[in-house]
């Protein structure tokens, strides 16, 4: 089996993804990532949305399983066989943010204890780290942002990637609300890249993708 991570949005399928999915005879996929890999996939190609994820360590070895974003950055990664990596959420969130992916903590609370998540992101805060939270729909922005101190810079990212993509920079003391389901949150010390300020602003700065 093969794990092909096909990137966080359209357009971000590598050339060797692209071609190891093309030589593909047996795909599986959530409904998103066979969205984005579907111009890569070869006519006659059987495909499959999953369904049931625990099922997937006896796929035949012949299977090509699609994950968003890259594999191994909370993704099917874990699987057997070869991965091929994909650009994630974190590579673009920081690429919008102009932050430098060196002074990344990745916290992960999709579909995790989120208060767990929530310490374990505050801590790394406190160290000086910018946090990079994989959420989930459910996860709630206002607690994560009342646990930090009130100047501390949060952003949440949304759609990364897609033409609705949304990226809403404030601080803790006055954090932006997630609209849709599918978003990180970046929490630290950073400039903010719409203003320049390098130390968290009291007014909400937005900008888009152009
Ligand atoms: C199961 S994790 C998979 C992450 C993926 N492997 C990656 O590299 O980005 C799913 C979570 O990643 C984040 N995510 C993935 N794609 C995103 C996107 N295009 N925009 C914003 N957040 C995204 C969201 O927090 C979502 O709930």
């Amino acid at each position: 089996m093969k794990v092909v991570g096909v990137g966080c949005g359209p357009g971000m399928l590598t050339a060797e993804a692209a071609r190891v999915i093309a030589g593909a005879s047996l795909v599986y996929g959530s409904a998103r990532a066979i969205a984005l890999a579907r111009d890569a996939i070869s006519p006659g190609c059987e495909v499959h949305e999953i369904t049931d994820y625990r099922s997937l360590r006896s796929l035949p070895d012949d299977a090509v399983v699609l994950s968003t974003g890259d594999p191994m950055l909370a993704g099917l990664g874990y699987l057997p066989g070869e991965v091929v990596p994909g650009i994630s959420s974190l590579q673009v969130a920081f690429a919008r943010l102009k932050i430098p992916l060196a002074k990344a903590a990745v916290v992960s609370a999709h579909g995790k204890d989120h208060s767990r998540a929530v310490a374990e992101a505050g801590g790394e805060v406190l160290a000086g780290r910018v946090v990079f939270l994989i959420a989930d729909p459910a996860f709630d922005v206002g607690a994560f942002a009342a646990a930090l101190p009130p100047r501390i810079r949060l952003a949440v990212c949304e759609n990364l990637g897609y033409p609705e993509e949304r990226i809403a920079v404030g601080t803790a003391a006055e954090p932006p609300a997630p609209r849709d389901d599918l978003f990180v949150v970046v929490a630290g010390e950073f400039q903010d890249p719409g203003t320049g300020a390098a130390r968290p602003a009291a007014a909400l700065s937005f900008f888009r993708r152009s």
